[in-house]
């Protein structure tokens, strides 16, 4: 059994503890908030100890693995003190503010010798393996183009504010919800490297960081790629179009449409037996499990995934 400790107990972290409820090798015995409330509600549901410093809770408990979600500015600080304490460590995406961020923290579970994996889950999205299948199987030619289009309420009431503060978030939408597309590109390609990647993100007067980015990446092996996030809107789209030399995938409201050569499209729907957070989990515990605890999204994944959205930004080349 795999002792689990939480640092952050905001929003996220209920999708893991209900995850972990699946996951037989994986138990949570500590957590910690800066927020009592928020510190209390994980603590009632886990049985949990509480703390409100998660250096004293590394110090104080004998922990396999930490789940970090905190405001992305934090990641860095937090992962490094759990590295150097020797802890196997699950953090949050987008990995850090910055490519120096990402490589700092990098160097210091290298140093340690301690597992890091970044969670990008959608790759466990049933459409999203399903589609990852059919791009494998060759069936459809060979992949050349992604479309990413999410169209979105961003700047809702419950968004957390730290989100919308460019210091502690790193951006906008893009930095946010972008880091799941260039996950997603990744992850059909084959977890091929971001190559070149460039756009524009627009902030709105009185706003700290963009509502709306374009980007386009072209993958080292490559495939390239556009993607269009609109944060102002109600008129809610997600929608991924995979482009295929003999034929095409959309994947849009929990579907997949894909079509071959003649053009006519299938539809593949899906009974979920498990969420993508249990999943990543499950995996997780695999990797903890095996000789070299080798993680399936690793640091370099993670750094490929920022570099490229602060180069969309401009910000980094
Ligand atoms: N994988 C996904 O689909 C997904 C979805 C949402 C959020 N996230 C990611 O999860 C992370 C957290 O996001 P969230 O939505 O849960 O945010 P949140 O604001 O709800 O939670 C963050 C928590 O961290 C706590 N915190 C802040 N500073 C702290 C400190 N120094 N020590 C201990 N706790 C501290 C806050 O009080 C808060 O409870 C981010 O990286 C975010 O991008 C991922």
């Amino acid at each position: 059994m795999f002792k689990v400790g939480l640092i952050g107990c905001g929003n996220i972290v209920n999708s893991h503890v209900s995850a972990i409820a699946h996951v037989d090798e994986l138990t949570v015995t500590a957590a910690c908030d800066i927020s009592e409330a928020n510190l209390k509600r994980m603590c009632d549901k886990t049985g949990a100890t509480g703390y409100s410093d998660y250096k004293e809770m590394v110090k104080n408990e004998e922990l396999d693995l930490v789940i970090i979600s905190l405001p992305h500015a934090l990641h860095r600080e937090a992962t490094c003190f759990c590295a150097e304490a020797g802890l196997d460590i699950f953090l949050e995406k987008p990995m850090g503010i910055s490519s120096d961020d990402c490589r700092e923290m990098i160097d210091a579970c290298n140093k340690a010798g301690v597992m890091l994996w970044v969670g990008h889950p959608q790759r466990y999205f049933p459409t999203n393996m399903f589609a990852k299948e059919l791009i494998d199987s060759g069936e459809l030619g060979e992949l050349v183009g992604f479309d990413e289009t999410r169209n979105c309420e961003y700047f809702t009431e419950n968004r957390p504010k730290w989100f919308l503060t460019k210091s502690m978030s790193g951006g906008g939408i893009m930095f946010n919800l972008g880091a799941h597309a260039l996950d997603k590109i990744k992850y059909f390609c084959g977890d091929e490297k971001i190559a070149f990647a460039t756009g524009s993100a627009h902030i709105r007067e009185g706003f700290d960081c963009e509502d709306s980015a374009q980007g386009f990446v072209k993958m080292a092996n490559g495939v390239s790629g556009t993607l269009n996030l609109i944060a102002h809107t109600k008129a809610y789209r997600y929608e991924d179009i995979l482009y295929l030399t003999k034929g095409e995938i959309r994947i849009a409201n929990g579907e997949v449409y894909y079509c071959g050569e003649d053009g006519v499209f299938k539809t593949q729907t899906f009974e979920i037996v498990h969420d993508n957070f249990v999943l990543q989990l499950m995996d997780v515990v695999k990797a903890l499990k095996s000789p070299d605890k080798k993680p399936a999204v690793d640091g370099d994944f993670g750094l490929d995934v920022i570099h490229a959205i602060k180069c969309i930004y401009g910000e980094e080349k």
